[in-house]
């Protein structure tokens, strides 16, 4: 199957097999930032963003992405870059297989919550899972990448 779409802001005919779902057709096509955890929409390391919002590629048909706007962190590395440097300064920086997709719904959030809190951020990263810690360090780190007093 054939569609057109635009990663990172290039227009691209994607090939793909039917009931393929994005993250491998992201994968294939060599944006290979984007990683596959659980395969299951439960852990959110194959976080993207559709159209600006962030969304589980491995739970994703890609024949559903038709004339949308796909965005992967090789598109948001000045911003990734920042917020990585929050993490470092709390010692929140780990394996980091978890790291794209994380850092794709922390931008997203940035983006979208006007007021945060430490609640509204516990809500908003509930999807996203880490094996590698209990969440203290990285929850420092996005508090002050936040700006939440
Ligand atoms: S790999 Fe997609 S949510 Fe786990
Ligand atoms: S830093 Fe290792 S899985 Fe999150």
């Amino acid at each position: 199957m054939q569609l057109e779409t635009t990663i990172n802001g290039n227009k691209i005919v994607l090939d793909f097999a039917g009931g393929e779902f994005l993250a491998e057709t992201l994968r294939r096509y060599g944006y290979l930032s984007v990683k596959e955890g659980c395969d299951t929409g439960s852990c959110g390391l194959c976080t993207v963003w559709l159209d600006g919002a962030p969304v589980l590629s491995c739970t994703t048909l890609t024949a559903r992405m038709e004339d949308h706007e796909i965005t992967t962190i090789e598109a948001l590395n000045v911003e990734a870059e920042e917020f990585a440097q929050f993490l470092v300064a709390e010692g929140a920086e780990q394996c980091g297989f978890c790291a794209p997709g994380f850092t794709m719904t922390v931008l997203a959030m940035r983006r979208e919550l006007k007021h945060p809190t430490v609640e509204s951020i516990n809500h908003y990263l509930a999807g996203n899972l880490c094996r590698c810690s209990g969440y203290k360090g990285q929850m420092r780190a996005i508090v002050k990448y936040m700006g939440v007093e």
